[in-house]
C-alpha cells in the first residue's frame, strides 16, 4: 500500500484520539453498523480530500466498513493531524497522503496521488479535487460517477462551474443540508475558531474589541461565541440582509474602514479575498491580532502586509509578528489559514457527526441514483437531512412531539379560517 505521512510511530496516539471522537459521533456510528452489514458502497473507489482529523478518520472507517476502497488526502496544508494519518494507515489500511505543514507543491502532489487511484466518487472540502479533475486529469472524468462537497466555498465554486456548463459529473452539496450548516458552520466554527485563537495566543476575550468579518452561518457562530466570552463584538458585512440581522442581533455593524481603527482582534469568515488589506493594516492599533476561519488563506492580504513590514518573526507557535515600517506590530495567526484547524483540532466531533453522516448517506444516495442524476449540484435529499436530525435527537435523548391527525390535516387545508 502506498501512502505519504509524517510518522507511522504516531499511530497509537492517533487511534486513541479517533476512538475518543467516535464516542461523540452516534449518528455516524449507527450508519457504520448498517454499512457493515449492507455494504452499500462495496467495491467503489472513493478519493476523499478532507481535513485529516479524528472526525474524518471516523468517516473514512465508516466508508471502508461499507465496502469502499478509500484514499484520503488533506484539503489544507496546515490542518492535518499527523497521528490520525498514521493510525489510518497502520490500523485501518487506508492510504493517506498528508503531512501537517506540507508545502503547496507537496499538497498538490498529494491530491494527485489520490486522483491517480481513478476514483468513482470524489469527496471534496473546497473543490480542489474537482478542480484538478477538470483540468489536468480530464481523461479520468468518465470514471467518476459523482461527488460530494463539504463546504460553502466549494459549493460556490461548483455552482459557478454548473452555470458555465463545465461541471463534469453530479455533486451533492453537503453544506446545503440544514443538519450541516446550521450546526457545523455555526456552532462548530463558532467554538473551534475561538479555540484556535485561545490555543495560539492565550488572550482574554473579556473586554476585547473583536471584529468579525462576515455574518453567514460561520460569522454568526463566531460572533455569538466571542460575545459570550465578554468581548465587545463588531460585525462587518457587505450583504444588507446579513448586516441588518447582525444589527438586530445586537452587534455593532460598521464598514471595515471604521472597524479597523477600533478592533484589536480581527476574524475573517467571509469566503472572499482581501477582506483585510493595506488600508486596514494602516488603520489598526498597535498589537492587533488578525486571523481567518474562512476556507482559503486569501481573506487577509498577506503579501501586502509583508510589503509593509520591516521584519517578520515567529513569537509563539502559529503567531507571526509583523513589525511594520511605521513601528506598529500586527500579529497574524496560522499564516492566515483556517485558525480553527491549524492551531486547534477543528470542530468538535459532535457536530462533525451530522456533517459526516450527511456525507456517508449522500455517497450511498449517489450510487443508488446514479442513472437519474445530471451534471449538476444537488442538495442533500430532504429525507436524509431529516433522518440525520432524527438520529441526532435520539442519541441526545430528546423526544419530540408528533402532529395529531387533526393538526396534519389543518396544515394542508385552506378552508378553515378564524
Ligand atoms: N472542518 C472543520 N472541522 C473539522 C473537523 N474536525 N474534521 C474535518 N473537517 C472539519
Amino acid at each position: 500500500m502506498k501512502y505519504d505521512i509524517k510518522d507511522i510511530t504516531l499511530a497509537k496516539q492517533g487511534q486513541d484520539r479517533i476512538t475518543w471522537a467516535e464516542r461523540e459521533m452516534p449518528v455516524l456510528r449507527a450508519i457504520r453498523e448498517r454499512f457493515r452489514k449492507e455494504k452499500p458502497v462495496k467495491g467503489y473507489r472513493i478519493a476523499a480530500c478532507l481535513h485529516v482529523t479524528t472526525e474524518t478518520a471516523n468517516l473514512m472507517i465508516t466508508l471502508k466498513e461499507g465496502g469502499a476502497d478509500v484514499t484520503l488526502c488533506a484539503s489544507n496544508p496546515l490542518s492535518t493531524q499527523d497521528d490520525v494519518a498514521a493510525a489510518l494507515v497502520k490500523f485501518h489500511k487506508i492510504p493517506v497522503y498528508s503531512i501537517k505543514g506540507e508545502s503547496n507543491k507537496v499538497y498538490y502532489s498529494h491530491l494527485e496521488s489520490a486522483i491517480k487511484t481513478i476514483p468513482q466518487i470524489t469527496m471534496d472540502d473546497g473543490a480542489d479535487v474537482v478542480g484538478l479533475l477538470h483540468s489536468k486529469f480530464q481523461h479520468l472524468m468518465p470514471e467518476v460517477i459523482g461527488g460530494t462537497e463539504e463546504t460553502t466555498t466549494g459549493v460556490i465554486r461548483l455552482k459557478a462551474m454548473e452555470q458555465d456548463g463545465v461541471l463534469g459529473y453530479p455533486i451533492v452539496a453537503i453544506n446545503d443540508a440544514d443538519t450541516k450548516h446550521m450546526f457545523d458552520n455555526r456552532y462548530g466554527t463558532g467554538q473551534s475558531t475561538i479555540d484556535g485563537i485561545l490555543r495560539a495566543t492565550n488572550i482574554l476575550f473579556a473586554g476585547r474589541k473583536v471584529v468579525v468579518s462576515g455574518y453567514g452561518w460561520c460569522g454568526r457562530g463566531v460572533a455569538s461565541r466571542a460575545r459570550g466570552l465578554g468581548a465587545h463584538t463588531i460585525v462587518t458585512e457587505t450583504d444588507p440582509l446579513k448586516a441588518l440581522e447582525a444589527a438586530m442581533d445586537g452587534y455593532d455593524v460598521m464598514p471595515m474602514a471604521k472597524a479597523a481603527k477600533i478592533g484589536n482582534l480581527f476574524i475573517t469568515v467571509t469566503g472572499d479575498k482581501h477582506v483585510l488589506r493595506e488600508e486596514h493594516f494602516k488603520a489598526m492599533p498597535d498589537g492587533a491580532i488578525i486571523c481567518n476561519s474562512g476556507h482559503f488563506n486569501v481573506e487577509i492580504n498577506i503579501p501586502e502586509l509583508q510589503k509593509m513590514s520591516k521584519s517578520v518573526k515567529e513569537v509563539r507557535p502559529f503567531v507571526m509578528e509583523y513589525h511594520l515600517k511605521s513601528g506598529k506590530r500586527i500579529y497574524l495567526l496560522a499564516d492566515g489559514r483556517l485558525v480553527n484547524l491549524s492551531a486547534a483540532e477543528g470542530h468538535p466531533a459532535s457536530v462533525m457527526d451530522m456533517s459526516f453522516a450527511n456525507q456517508a448517506l449522500s455517497v450511498e444516495f449517489i450510487l443508488a441514483n446514479a442513472k437519474g442524476l445530471d451534471r449538476k449540484v444537488y442538495s442533500v435529499p430532504r429525507e436524509i437531512d431529516r433522518e440525520v436530525a432524527r438520529l441526532k435527537l435520539k442519541a441526545m435523548g430528546i423526544p419530540i412531539d408528533t402532529l395529531t391527525q387533526e393538526q396534519s390535516k389543518y396544515l394542508v387545508s385552506w378552508q378553515e379560517g378564524t
